[in-house]
């Protein structure tokens, strides 16, 4: 599991994580990874001004225990078990593995629209928005129908160039969000819409800023900073994204404190639509493969980002994207408390540490035959401790691949 901690709880042999974040945006989170060896390092990065860290708590060898007294609360996981375990029947209208090709199509056809576009728009400077409805109304039907699907797929297709991926991704996880927070369909396409197009401004960066490898300096974070008006100038003729969208859209990076950019504006002043934006993008950033780093596990993201409410997001926004999500989202790799392997096949948004996994490996990885466990029925059922998740597991570790599990 991953905690936040402040800089003066950091000890010796504790393992820091690197959260991928941008150093710029949170200047006061050290996030070199790897294990603290020594009292030198602890007093010097104490002397650079960082104030937080984030650990992860099996490999800085702590329970539970102290890494809730350190963490100085409740710990991600034990903030949603307090709900009811319910039957497992969510009032999903279609089940998964009857939406996952529909899903897939959608989800091809979207992307390719999306890389149309997005290179149009780095070409010649020009936004076509006409074709964008209908690619966000196939994903909000699709969404409809079960949450579940496009939201997997997302984390489980074959790479694509992270530009295009990343603003479908975005699009069908705030989406999901909105459906899951009740918002109308009416409010839906605007939602989409700015989802889809909140990082266009991109193409008005210069590519060397906006590709550098490492880390950017000060001058060069300015520059990135422009992008959300950027966006807005790019969008600001079309009639069609006027009112709710354009706001979402100059908005996606203000912060819950005010520390956001490009106005600095904070709590409620900032729009539902954008905070359900920001959401999405951090959640398919922190996940995503990049060149210059790994992708992190949906859940230990989903971790991250619970250290990051009432700093950067709205504490109960981040709860529910949580909970919309699952603490291991589906696409998730998962162990049991009983040691067989698996992926997180549905979510729960009642019980969201109990979704249902399609178990496929034993405790040695060795492949067993397929089934799929409803973690909420468990206690009802099994005579031992209920099965629940032990851990989310690294995938990558085991070279397994997760679209064979998935089909
Ligand atoms: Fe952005």
């Amino acid at each position: 599991m991953v905690v936040k901690i402040g800089v003066n709880a950091l000890a010796v042999g504790m393992y820091v994580v690197d959260t991928g974040l941008s150093w710029m945006e949170h200047p006061y989170l050290y996030s070199r990874q790897g294990r603290i060896d020594s009292e030198k390092i602890l007093q010097a990065l104490r002397k650079e001004g960082y104030a937080e860290a984030f650990i992860d708590t099996q490999k800085s060898g702590l329970d539970d225990d102290a890494a809730r007294r350190l963490s100085g609360g409740t710990l991600f996981t034990e903030a949603f078990t307090a709900h009811a375990r319910p039957s497992a029947a969510s009032g999903k209208p279609v089940p998964m593995e009857q939406e996952l090709p529909a899903a897939k199509k959608v989800y091809e056809d979207s992307l390719a629209f999306a890389r149309d576009f997005i290179h149009k728009a780095y070409l010649e400077k020009q936004v076509d928005v006409t074709r964008s409805q209908a690619f966000v109304d196939d994903v909000i039907t699709s969404v409809a129908r079960n949450r579940d699907a496009l939201t997997g797929l997302c984390k489980l297709r074959v790479y694509d160039e992270y530009t295009y991926t990343h603003s479908i991704n975005v699009t069908v996880l705030a989406t999901a969000f909105g459906q899951f927070l009740g918002l109308a369909e009416a409010e839906l396409r605007p939602l989409g819409l700015a989802a889809l197009f909140h990082d266009i401004g991109k193409a008005n960066i210069p590519r060397e800023v906006l590709n550098k490898p490492g880390r950017l300096d000060e001058r060069e974070f300015q520059v990135i900073k422009r992008h959300p008006l950027e966006s807005y100038s790019l969008l600001k003729d079309k009639e069609a994204l006027k009112f709710q969208v354009l706001p979402a859209i100059v908005e996606h990076h203000e912060k819950y404190d005010g520390s956001g950019y490009p106005r600095g504006i904070g709590g409620e002043d900032i729009s539902m639509f954008a905070r359900i934006v920001s959401l999405a993008d951090v959640y398919d950033a922190l996940t995503s493969e990049r060149v210059y780093k790994k992708g992190m596990p949906a859940s230990q993201a989903l971790g991250v980002m619970y250290g990051m409410r009432e700093k950067d997001f709205h504490p109960t926004m981040v709860e529910r994207f949580i909970k919309c999500l699952g603490v291991y989202p589906v696409g998730s790799f998962v162990r049991l408390s009983d040691r067989r392997h698996g992926l997180v096949w549905s979510s729960n948004a009642q019980a969201p540490l109990a979704p249902t996994v399609k178990t496929a490996f034993d405790d040695a990885m060795r492949p067993i035959p397929v089934e799929l466990v409803d973690l909420s029925l468990c206690d009802k059922t099994s005579a031992g401790p209920p099965l629940s998740i032990a851990e989310a597991v690294d995938p990558r570790l085991f070279h397994i691949d997760m679209t064979a599990v998935m089909n």
